[in-house]
Order: structure tokens, then sequence, then C-alpha cells
């Protein structure tokens, strides 16, 4: 598969770090361009290139992973989805540390307002309720597999998303809707940060 990641930091590159060691390609992107990632690209092997928002976007598996404030400026100007399958792993913290505000969307959870940006896409949150380093380590731990929650309206896209993670090693857990299950995994909901294990 090819994936495309809008934003290149912390999560990015765990999940591409998985997404390579699991055979795929990945194209990285940020607001810098290219050039400011070639050395990311370079450590991530043969299988990893640097590209525009845009080159990442046309990937068939796209993942979100900017800041809150950022995604009006990363979502801008891509092309339709045309259904192909956005990974929102993004958390709403509207301004950062230390004066931390969670975004109040009303009845709208993120999920839905990232998807009500990107036309044509099938978004699966996912990711977003876990530590950057629980992400990045490898899922498969002594006393169990790291669950990971996953939320979306579509349900051939949420196969695709558990059947690539399961690979990487997580235990993918679906928890309805991005109305329903999104809110349980957003900033205030009861799973997130929470980091479970699944024995098989
Ligand atoms: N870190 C965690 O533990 C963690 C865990 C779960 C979820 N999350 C969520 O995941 C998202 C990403 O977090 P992170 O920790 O990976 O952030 P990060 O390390 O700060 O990385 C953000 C990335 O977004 C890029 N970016 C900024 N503006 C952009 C734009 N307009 N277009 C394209 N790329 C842009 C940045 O690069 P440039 O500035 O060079 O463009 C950078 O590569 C956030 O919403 C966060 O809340 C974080």
């Amino acid at each position: 598969m090819k994936i495309g990641t809008l934003g290149s930091g912390t999560v990015a590159q765990a999940i591409a770090r998985h997404a390579v060691a699991h055979g795929h390609q990945v194209v990285l992107s940020n607001s810098r361009g290219p050039a400011s990632l070639a050395g990311l690209a370079d450590e991530l092997g043969p299988l990893a290139h640097a590209g525009t928002p845009e080159e990442a976007a046309a990937a068939e598996l796209v993942l979100l992973a900017v800041g809150w404030p950022q995604i009006p400026d990363a979502t801008a100007g891509l092309p339709h989805f045309d259904g192909r399958i956005v990974i929102d792993a993004t958390n709403q913290f509207a301004s950062p540390p230390p004066h931390t505000k969670i975004a109040d969307l009303g009845e709208l959870t993120g999920s839905e307002h990232v998807a009500s940006l990107l036309p044509g896409a099938r978004v699966v949150k996912a990711f977003n309720t876990l530590y950057g380093q629980y992400i990045a380590a490898d899922p498969r731990h002594h006393a169990g597999r790291q669950v990971l929650f996953l939320a979306g309206d579509d349900a051939d896209a949420k196969t695709t998303v558990k059947d690539l993670t399961a690979a990487f090693g997580f235990a993918p857990v679906d928890l309805g809707s991005l109305r329903e299950g999104g809110r349980l995994m957003q900033l205030g909901g009861p799973l997130s940060g929470l980091h479970a294990l699944k024995q098989d």
C-alpha cells in the first residue's frame, strides 16, 4: 500500500516506521517542503519518500497528523479524495501547553469536523488516544498487544485500517461511528490516553 502523511512529526514518523517495516511505501509531507524531509526519508529507507502535501494526499491511504490549529491550512486546497481513506490521528488541542484548551465543536466530534474539511474522504479516527511512545513502540508487549481504538462511518475503510494496524501488531478495537466512537476517543472522552493491552 502507498501511505501519505500530512505532517511528519512524532506521530507520523512512528506510523511511517511501522509502515516501511511492513513493506509499505510512505510519502512524507509537511508545510516546509520535501527538501526539509529528505534526511528523514533517507533514514526510513528506500520505501520512504518526501513529497508535497498534494502528493501525500494522493496516496491510497492518508494519515492526518498535524496540530489541531494547523488542520485548516494542511487540508486547504487538497483535491477531492474520491473515497480514499484518511486516518485522523489528531487531538483537538486548540492551544498548546501550558494554557491548553480543547476546541469545543458542540455536537460535532473532532473527526466529523475533520471529515467536513476533506471532501470525498472516508475518515477513520485512530491512534489519537495513544501517547506517541506507545505508537512508536512494538505493539506486541509481553502482556499482550497494544489496543488501538478506531472509529469511522465506512465499514470497508475501517476494515482496511484494522487489517493494516493488526499487521503492525496492534489489537484494533472498533468503537463505531465518528459521532459515537469518536466522542469516546477524543480529548475529554473516557478512552483518551487510555493504554490497554489485549491478550490473545
Ligand atoms: N505526540 C503525541 O504523543 C500524539 C499522540 C496521539 C495524537 N497526537 C496528535 O497528532 C497530531 C500530530 O501530533 P505530533 O505530536 O506528531 O505533532 P508534531 O510532532 O508537532 O508534528 C506536526 C507535523 O505537522 C507538520 N505541519 C504543520 N503545519 C502543517 C501544514 N500546514 N501542512 C502540513 N504539515 C504541517 C509539522 O511540520 P512543519 O511545521 O515543518 O510543517 C510537523 O511535521 C496532533 O493533532 C496531536 O494532538 C499526538
